[in-house]
């Protein structure tokens, strides 16, 4: 483990409040619908078991998994595809699951991805969009917490693959 300084910023408690409303306004969204939960690994692994388990219409999942290059704690832009959806997505209703927007370029290169396969609808859900160095153009429809800046660590965050298991998000100094 690293020396970094942790200080609390959204405790457990903020955390599944955030969660429950967002599970309601997309249970109210998609009623009659089956939706496809797409979930963007790693960060969002707790995110996805904790919303999807409060959804009540049908639902299939998938995983992807996309990585952007950078400094530990700023994205470069440059976005690899690491691993793609198996399921079929022509005529579904997606449903991105993600667990940080921070520049937006990782959004981008997925929406964009996503949108070529023709799905029927497709929309963003994110826990936690940072707002200070937007750079993409794709917006979340559903967000649960607004930062303006600050890397955070926890529930599924990590920084350089630790953290993760805390059930609490913190901000790394
Ligand atoms: P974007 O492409 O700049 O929006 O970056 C998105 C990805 O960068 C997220 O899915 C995270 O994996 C990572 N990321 C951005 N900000 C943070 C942070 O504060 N903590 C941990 N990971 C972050
Ligand atoms: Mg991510």
């Amino acid at each position: 483990m690293s020396n970094a300084k942790l200080s609390l910023l959204y405790s457990q408690e903020r955390i599944t409040a955030e969660v429950s409303r967002l599970a309601q306004e997309i249970n109210r969204d998609y009623t009659g619908c089956e939706i496809l939960v797409v979930g963007i690994l790693k960060g969002s692994f707790l995110f996805i078991a904790d919303l999807v388990r409060q959804l009540t219409e049908p639902v299939t999942i998938d995983f992807m998994r996309l990585a952007s290059y950078g400094t530990e704690t700023q994205s470069s832009g440059i976005v690899e595809l690491r691993k793609d959806i198996e399921l079929p997505v022509q005529g579904k209703d997606l449903l991105i699951i993600e667990d940080i927007v921070d520049s937006g370029l990782t959004l981008d290169t997925l929406y964009a991805k996503l949108m070529l396969k023709n799905p029927r609808s497709l929309k963003i859900c994110t826990l936690i969009e940072k707002t200070c160095h937007r750079e993409g153009s794709t917006k979340p429809d559903y967000v649960g917490i607004s930062m303006e800046s600050g890397f955070i660590v926890g529930y599924g965050l990590d920084f350089n693959e630790q953290y993760r298991q805390l059930p609490d998000i913190y901000l790394l100094d």
